[in-house]
């Protein structure tokens, strides 16, 4: 009899998204419940959900929005009558209870940080649960009438009505915020609602979501072959070993060697995917074509542009080489693979103003030749970063690849200020593998988000046994973070500054002044181009 298949996302949380910066978060707490969750707009059909047997219940996160304020967000109403349990919290909370005919008034205090709950029933939602309990508010309105139905099951010192529910339809509603690390048992809350209430199996692992992706692999490609652009990261590294898994040799890596790439990159990617995984490995060397196209050039969007550029053109041209060097009777090269994660593809909730606005440009690979007709393979569109790395360590992936700080795409071009000379990577690549090797010999590494060194074109005296010198600077950065968007500069032990400054000096010819960089990102950024 054949093993039956059981698939990871039997079952699965819908976060309707209404523009709260924790929305995310919520789903990574729902995951590691070990349940799948999956973040949709809130205007989504209840048509649509009805459609998923899979969903066992449904989240309405916060945000920004008031629900009497003209546009204020909605749902399709006919979600309250799906059956399915459902949890509103800050805005998600007060939108139930005004749909469902209760009273939302603009409270006279915003109710902002750490507060105390008092559970004054425990039901299913408190179960095992103190009768006081911190928490965590961010809300302007409150609830002055609740809905026919419902009673409450908590309230804080401002909110009479802090936590509500109607128990018999299983439709909840909390005003502070159980999914961020300032609810100190957010976390059981949160699951009392996934499990006690919803009922939702944890069947969410990581090996199990191997399985069935390579079950989907193999499904989707058949017998064609599929490329892949390996920067060596962790994405692309992940995701070439995870088709690996699946497809063996139908799958082909490109790595484009830029002439911008950290010491010993190259050689550490042909190791581990070449020798170690048997991966098929096309390494295109490019140095000289990147390095020409980006001569005298100095500003920094204009060198993110040609390099973006020129790594499209690049790879566009070994994806044709190869497919013409293949065999007559090769299936051909059908599908491209890419790194895409879930934050990427999860639909953003266009609510106020964004002030997101470019502030530079990323460039990564992802751009589909034009003129190549592929369909897309992205295995990891559906994970968030930390479940890409525990993907990656379950495939045997070692520590090096999997919690590797992050490089940015056009590499050491914007750690180089002004110019770019082979004569001045060789000094930032030298200077750099010495930032590396002494993280990682004090084991600072791995505790900080990213470590690196930058070449600043400013020559300045120094003084070298006899001889007066006249030499560039290295910059330190070294900076903590959860994922890019703000950082701050890391207070690492002076010893240790020390010694990358006396060994970049004394090792590194054409360097004689080293800085430490004391900026946070705002206002600076963590790359200085
Ligand atoms: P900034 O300099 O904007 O960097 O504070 C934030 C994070 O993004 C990385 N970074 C890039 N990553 N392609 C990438 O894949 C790029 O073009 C790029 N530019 C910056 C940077 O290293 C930091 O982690």
């Amino acid at each position: 009899m054949a093993k039956k298949v059981i698939s990871s996302q039997q079952s699965k949380i819908v976060i309707l998204d209404f523009g709260s910066q924790y929305t995310q978060v919520i789903a990574r707490r729902i995951r590691e419940s070990q349940i799948f969750s999956e973040v949709l707009p809130h205007t989504v059909k209840a048509s649509q959900l009805a459609k998923d047997a899979t969903i066992c219940g449904i989240i309405f996160s916060g945000g920004p929005a008031s629900v009497y304020a003209k546009n204020a967000p909605a749902i399709d109403k006919k979600i309250y009558q799906l059956g399915v349990p459902i949890l509103g919290i800050c805005y998600g909370m007060q939108l139930l209870a005004h749909d469902l005919g209760g009273k939302v008034a603009r409270s006279e205090r915003r109710e902002y940080g750490q507060g105390q709950l008092t559970v004054k029933k425990t039901g299913l939602l408190f179960k095992k649960l103190n009768r006081k309990l911190e928490v965590w508010n961010s809300h302007g309105d409150h609830i002055e009438k609740l809905p026919t139905g419902f009673v409450v099951l908590g309230t804080t010192e401002n909110a009479p009505h802090a936590v509500i529910a109607d128990e018999q339809r299983k439709i909840y509603g909390m005003q502070f915020h159980p999914e961020v690390a300032h609810t100190p048992q957010g976390k059981e809350i949160l699951n009392n609602f996934l499990f006690e209430i919803c009922a939702c199996p944890a069947t969410w692992t990581m090996g199990s979501f191997i399985e069935d992706t390579c079950e989907k692999i193999r499904r989707q490609v058949g017998e064609g072959r599929v490329i892949l652009g390996l920067s060596g990261g962790v994405d692309s590294s992940v995701a070439a070993a995870l088709i690996h898994k699946a497809i063996g040799d139908q799958l082909t890596c490109i790595f484009v060697d830029n002439g911008l790439l950290r010491a010993g990159e190259r050689k550490a990617v042909q190791d581990l995917f070449q020798r170690n995984f048997k991966i098929k490995l096309k390494v295109v060397n490019a140095e000289k074509q990147f390095l020409s196209k980006l001569r005298n050039v100095t500003d920094p969007e204009r060198k993110r542009k040609i390099i973006g550029k020129e790594f499209i053109s690049v790879f566009e041209k070994s994806a044709l080489e190869l497919q013409r060097s293949s065999k007559k009777s090769a299936h051909p090269f059908k599908f491209l693979a890419q790194g895409t994660l879930y934050p990427d593809v999860i639909e953003s909730v266009p609510i106020g103003d964004n002030p997101a606005a470019l502030i530079k440009s990323h460039h990564n690979v992802g751009g589909l030749p034009k003129n190549m007709k592929f369909e897309l393979v992205e295995p990891l569109r559906q994970l968030f970063k930390d479940e890409v790395r525990e993907v990656g360590r379950e495939l045997g992936l070692p520590r090096e690849v999997v919690d590797r700080q992050p490089f940015p795409g056009p590499g050491l071009a914007v750690r180089i200020i002004g110019t770019i000379t082979p004569d001045r990577l060789k000094i930032l690549r030298a200077a750099d593998a010495i930032v590396l090797e002494e993280m990682r010999a004090s084991d600072w590494y791995y505790k900080v988000w990213q470590s690196f060194a930058v070449l600043l074109p400013v020559q300045s005296v120094g003084v070298m046994g006899d001889e007066r010198t006249y030499d560039y600077t290295i910059a330190l950065r070294i900076v903590e973070s959860q994922d890019g968007m703000t950082a701050n500069w890391v207070d690492v032990p002076a010893a240790l500054l020390g010694k990358i400054s006396s060994r970049i000096i004394n090792e590194v010819k054409g360097v004689n002044r080293c800085v430490y960089d004391i900026s946070n990102k705002p206002p600076a950024t963590i790359e200085w181009e």
